[in-house]
C-alpha cells in the first residue's frame, strides 16, 4: 500500500517539496505519495489530526505552523527542542515524533554541495527571528563560530544568549559589524521579501567569502551587494532539497541522491 505524505502550510500551492519528494521516490523506489495541502490559519491542529486519522505516515510543515507543530510533536528531537520549531512530523502508533531538518539542510548545502568547511569559520548569521533561530545549533554543531546580527540588536543578543552554552556565538547591531569579517555571510532574514537593502559595511567578507541567503528563486538585494563586493553567492535552493532529504530520510530511512534534484529545480525555476 502506498505511504502518504505531505507538507502543511498556508499558503502552499507554491511549495516544491511535492516534486522534490516525487523525485526521491522515484529515485529510491519507494512507494509513497506525497501532496500539498493548506491548513487554514486556526486549522493545523485539525488537519494534522485528520491526516492521522486518514492513515498517513507524516508530514512537512512550512509557514506559518511550524511553532505550532513543534507544540504537537509528543516526542520532538533535540535539534526541534533547539530550533523550539519543527518541519518534519512523523505519525508512528500513537506517537507523533517532530524533528527539524532545516539546519541540517542549511549545514549539508554549504559543506557538502558548495564544498566549504565551516569548522572553526566565522560567520555571520543575519537575523533573529525564527529562520535565524532554527539553524544557530546546527551551525554550532559544524564547528562555526558565530556573531548574529539583526535589526533589532537586542533581539540578536537574546539569540545569541540562547545559545551560550553551546560555545563561540556573540549577538549584535549591524552598526556593530564595521572592522570586522566574515568567510561566510548568511542571510536569514526576511528583508528580500520586500526587496530591501540590510545595512552590512561594504568590507564584511573576507576574501573568497561565501555569501549564502536562505531564500530562493531570485537574486535578492544582499545576493547583488555580495557580489559586488567580492563574495561567492549562493541562494538557499540547496538548502531547501537538503532539508528534505533528511525529512525523506527520517520517513523511509533511505538517503535520496541531491544532486539530480537540484538541477531539475534549476531547470524548472
Ligand atoms: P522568519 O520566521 O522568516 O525568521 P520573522 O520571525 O518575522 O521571520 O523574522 C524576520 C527577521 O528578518 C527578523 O530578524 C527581522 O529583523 P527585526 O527583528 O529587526 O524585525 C529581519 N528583517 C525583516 N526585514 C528586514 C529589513 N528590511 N532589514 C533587516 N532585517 C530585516
Amino acid at each position: 500500500m502506498t505511504d502518504k505524505y505531505a507538507v502543511i502550510g498556508n499558503p502552499v500551492s507554491h511549495s516544491k517539496s511535492p516534486l522534490i519528494h516525487r523525485i526521491f521516490a522515484e529515485q529510491t523506489g519507494q512507494d509513497i505519495s506525497y501532496e500539498a495541502i493548506e491548513a487554514p490559519l486556526d486549522g493545523f491542529a485539525a488537519t494534522i489530526e485528520r491526516l492521522r486519522e486518514q492513515g498517513y505516515k507524516g508530514c512537512n510543515v512550512t509557514v506559518p505552523f511550524k511553532f505550532e507543530a513543534f507544540g504537537l510533536a509528543s516526542q520532538p528531537s533535540e535539534r526541534a527542542r533547539a530550533a523550539r520549531a519543527v518541519n518534519t512530523l512523523k505519525f508512528d502508533a500513537g506517537e507523533i515524533y517532530g524533528d527539524n531538518t532545516d539546519g541540517a539542510g542549511l549545514v549539508r548545502d554549504i559543506e557538502h554541495n558548495l564544498g566549504v568547511s565551516l569548522k572553526n569559520r566565522r560567520v555571520l548569521l543575519m537575523g533573529a527571528g525564527g529562520a535565524a533561530y532554527g539553524v544557530v545549533l546546527p551551525l554550532r554543531h559544524a564547528g562555526a563560530r558565530i556573531a548574529i546580527a539583526n535589526r533589532t540588536a537586542e533581539k540578536a543578543r537574546q539569540l545569541a544568549a540562547a545559545f551560550s552554552a553551546s560555545g563561540d556565538v556573540s549577538g549584535c547591531g549591524y552598526d556593530e559589524l564595521a572592522g570586522q569579517q566574515f568567510e561566510a555571510v548568511i542571510n536569514a532574514t526576511s528583508a528580500g521579501l520586500t526587496d530591501s537593502e540590510i545595512p552590512l559595511p561594504t568590507t564584511v567578507f573576507a576574501p573568497g567569502a561565501l555569501a549564502y541567503d536562505m531564500m530562493y528563486g531570485r537574486e535578492t538585494p544582499f545576493m547583488k551587494f555580495a557580489r559586488a563586493h567580492g563574495a561567492r553567492v549562493s541562494d538557499g535552493l540547496g538548502m531547501l532539497v537538503e532539508q528534505a532529504a533528511e525529512a525523506f530520510f527520517i520517513w523511509r530511512g533511505v538517503r535520496p541522491n541531491t544532486a539530480p534534484v537540484m538541477v531539475k529545480l534549476r531547470e524548472v525555476a
